[in-house]
Formats: structure tokens, sequence, C-alpha cells
């Protein structure tokens, strides 16, 4: 039997890497409008970082991450997502010396071992950003400024941006206490997870998609009615900006986002055309990370894209690969010489030029040239070899034009100019 890949970690095949490059492109261009620059970091962190910045008693810690131990002893832990690494390079690397506010994004695998269904997988990608050293709720507001302007860019317009604020660690304690004992008089009807849960991350059952969680908190406290003065005004703050900027949102008072570094604003981009995934992209605030991880009291708030997410909200719009500007049919192993160093000489003058190497019949050489969509066509046989000339055909409407061989590439960079 032959080897297959592992469940949930998925191939991109040519015909969809363009999707792929294109999400990615339009991420850069985007992005560095607003002065984000890309940081990259290890696939595999020390399994510490996760557990002491995603936290303990989340889904992610506690049953989802790809964690082993490496030949030394050490366990290290495939990132299940990319906060948490760039906030240990940020502190690793002092950035905060370098700029008091850092703006930065990244793409790539992301692991988490959940059961795999539509829009959720082992291996998925994320396309993240993250502000360090900004309180003020201006940054909020931009960081979903370019978020919208990202998907208008990228031509996804079927989501909806949900906001919410979790408070601080002045006021939830306050909030948690009173969810608890909210929850202790529904404890019956709760799902044997949210039981077990419910003392030591009570806020995940407002998140719980059990019917009778759902039920039983139907009227639980939520937490913007308990926001200390401060986290109040801030998230009025952000709101009055995303109005003055036009973004459209709603607020979702019961979003709690399962990771537990969050306070302040959450926010999450949610379509209705993905199912139970419903989740395109998410981020939040988390000041108190990067000092909790051992660095600096900076403040931060980011996001992460999900792109299978985008790519299957993307859909039949498929993007084109880009076809040769020129293939090049030779009759005969001379010609076919010829023809290869011309198609190398085109490709390094920047000309997408393609051949036949598999000594294919002229006929099916011109249907292959048709296969690929190639813009011209050239022949070279007996006859072109001797005067140094051809005729160059153009697909698009079959007119010919002769051409020098030797001024071919020329000639050409003049026509694609
Ligand atoms: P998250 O909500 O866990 O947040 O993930 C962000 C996005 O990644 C989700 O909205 C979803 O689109 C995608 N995603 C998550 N898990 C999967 C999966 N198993 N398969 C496919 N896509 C998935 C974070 O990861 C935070 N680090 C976001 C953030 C950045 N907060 C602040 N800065």
């Amino acid at each position: 039997m032959s080897v297959t890949a592992i469940k949930g970690m998925n191939d991109i095949l040519p015909g969809e890497v363009e999707t792929w490059q294109f999400l990615e492109q339009s991420a850069r261009e985007v992005f560095g409008l607003y002065g984000f620059a890309e940081i990259r970091t290890p696939v595999p962190e020390k399994t510490e970082l996760f557990c002491r910045s995603i936290g303990e008693t989340t889904d992610i810690v506690e049953k989802e991450m790809y964690t082993f131990e490496d030949k030394s002893g050490n366990s290290l832990t495939l990132r299940p997502e990319g906060t948490a690494p760039v906030m240990r390079a940020f502190i690793q690397n002092k950035l905060h010396n370098l700029d008091p506010v850092s703006k930065l994004y990244y793409l790539g695998p992301m692991f988490r071992y959940e059961r795999p269904q539509k829009g959720r997988y082992r291996q998925f990608h994320q396309l993240g950003a993250e502000v360090l050293g900004v309180e003020d709720a201006k940054i909020d507001a931009q960081l979903l400024a370019m978020l919208h302007q990202y998907f208008v860019h990228i031509g996804i317009e079927n989501v909806s941006l949900q906001v919410n604020s979790l408070g601080c660690p002045v006021c939830r304690p306050d909030y948690r206490q009173q969810l608890i004992d909210y929850l202790a008089s529904r404890l019956n009807s709760l799902c044997p997870d949210c039981q077990r849960r419910y003392l030591t991350n009570p806020l995940r059952v407002l998140d719980c998609k059990a019917q009778g969680c759902k039920a039983a908190t139907v009227d639980a406290p939520a937490v913007i009615e308990h926001l200390c003065t401060e986290c109040d005004s801030h998230f009025s703050q952000v709101k009055g900006y995303l109005d003055q900027l036009a973004i459209p949102y709603s607020v979702n008072a019961r979003m709690v986002r399962g990771l537990d570094y969050y306070v302040r604003t959450t926010f999450e981009l949610v379509t209705d055309q993905l199912g139970s995934q419903n989740a395109v992209a998410a981020g939040g605030r988390y000041d108190g990370l990067v000092e909790s991880l051992g660095g600096p009291a900076v403040p931060g708030i980011g996001f992460a894209i999900g792109l299978e997410r985008l790519v299957l909200l993307k859909g039949e719009a498929k993007i084109a690969a880009a076809s040769p500007q020129l293939f090049i049919a030779a009759i005969g192993a001379e010609a076919a010489d010829r023809a290869f160093v011309l198609m190398s000489q085109l490709q390094q003058a920047g000309v997408r030029a393609e051949m036949d190497y598999l000594g294919k019949s002229l006929k099916a050489q011109m249907r292959r040239a048709n296969k690929l969509h190639a813009a011209f066509t050239l022949i070279i046989g007996e006859e072109e070899l001797q005067s140094g000339r051809a005729q160059l055909k153009d697909m698009s409407d079959s007119s010919q034009s002769a051409v020098e061989l030797d001024n071919l590439a020329i000639e050409l960079v003049a026509k694609f100019d």
C-alpha cells in the first residue's frame, strides 16, 4: 500500500495554490499599507510557552497539542497558534528596544489535534497580525479596519464582524464569581465537560455548543455589563472609532474566545457559509501577556485569519496559474536542441517559455500548447534551422509573423512589455 498523508493534513496542489498565493500576496500589500513587517518563528516551541500563554485549562492545551519529546528529552510542541511564539520572539529579541510600537504579521502552518471536518484540520494555516505597545483604542479600530480592508481587497463580502469586551484583571474576577454562582445553580443542565470546567474556566461554558448548556446560559450575566470604568470607556471608544471609520459590526456579549490571554476587546469575523466552523478570523487584546512571559509590561492586540476557511469562501472563483507566453514545438532531434537553447534564453530574459520534453509528434505538441493556453507558438523544423527564421503564431487570432530566431528574445520581450 502506498503511504498517505496524515489525517487532517492536506496537500495544496497546483490549481489550488494560486488562490493561496493571491491571498498571501494581498495580505502583504494591505498589511504593508498599515506599517506591518513580517516575522517568522520556528514551527516547534518549548511546550511551556503554550501552557503559560494559552492557558492550562483551555481545550487547546488540554487536548489538542502535538507535543513530543526530542532526543534530549525536552518537551516540544508544534505551534497551535501564532501569538505566543511571536511574543516569545518579541521578548527574546528585545524588539521593544528598537521601537516603542511593533506591528508584526506572520503566515504559516499551525497544528491542533482536533476532529477534522470541513474548515477544521489538524494542520491549518494562519495569517496573523499583532501590535505591541499601544493601549489606545485607536489601534483596536485600526486593526479591525485593516482586517476589513483585506476582506474587501480579496473580494470576500459575506462575513460579519462581532465584537465584545472581556474586561481586565480588575473587573473580571467579580464577573467570573457571579457567573460561577449562576452556573452552580444550573449544574444539572450542563454537559459533562462544562460540569467539570465551570469552576476552572466558567467563561468557556458560554461558548459550549451543547444544547443543554446553551439553554441553561440564555440569561447568564454578560461580561460587558460588569466592566470597570476603564474597560467600559475603552470599549466605548473602540466602538466609537469603528463608527467613525464606517466599519460595520455588532456586539456579541456571549463571545468568550478559546484562549485565556484575552482582556478587553475581542472579536470574530463570522460567516454562515461554513457550517459550524463559522469563524474565519478572530482575535483580541492581550495586555499583560508579554509581562507574564517574562517581558516588559507592553500591551498587545492581534488577530489570526484561518487561510483554509478563506480558500473555502473564495470557492469557485479560482485564480488561474500563469500560462506560458510561448510554446516552442520542434520537429526532430536537432530542432529540439535548438528549441531547448532558445527556450532557456527566453526564460532568462523573463519570458515564460515551454517546450516538449517527451519526443511527441508535432500534432501532440500543438495540443499541449493549446492545453497550456500558450499565448504564442513557434514551430522549428529543418527549414527554420537552415533559414534562421520561423513563424510566430498568435494563438488568440491565429495570425502569423516571421521572426529571426536570433532576435526572438528581444522581439518577445517587446511584445509582452
Ligand atoms: P483562534 O480563534 O484559535 O485564535 O484561531 C484563529 C482562526 O484560525 C480561527 O478563526 C479559524 O479561522 C482558524 N483556525 C483555528 N483552528 C483551526 C483548525 N483546526 N482548522 C482550520 N482553521 C482553524 C488564535 O489562534 C489567536 N492566536 C488569534 C490572535 C492573534 N489573537 C490575538 N492575536
